[in-house]
């Protein structure tokens, strides 16, 4: 049990439970999170679920794969910690985790 902070493009924050095995964006999604759309429902396709992990975390939120990168080079809003959050799996090293949401999703 933890939790993971999810931020707001205008600063508003939203603090829900972090369910272990679940990715990112279902725990948003399941948490009524705004400003994730997640349009292909997980499937690394769509990059409606970008995110922007807290630099501090980047570490904890695990390697990138090459799909993931590829769907993110094409999203204008593209930061250095900038992921897809359907392809985060939550893990207890994720305890205290802070996470921002693009202004959009492309
Ligand atoms: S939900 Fe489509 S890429 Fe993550």
């Amino acid at each position: 049990m933890g939790n993971i902070t999810f931020v707001e493009h205008d600063g508003k924050q939203h603090q829900v439970e972090l369910e272990v095995g679940k990715s990112l964006m279902q725990i948003a999604m399941d948490n009524g999170v705004p400003g994730i759309d997640a349009d292909c429902g997980g499937a690394c396709a769509c990059g409606t679920c970008h995110v922007i992990v807290d630099s501090q975390w980047i570490k904890a939120a695990g390697s990138i794969n090459p799909d993931e990168l590829q769907m993110l080079e094409m999203t204008p809003e593209k930061t250095p910690t900038s992921r897809l959050s359907c392809q985060i799996k939550a893990s207890d090293a994720m305890n205290g985790m802070i996470v921002h949401l693009p202004e959009f999703q492309m």
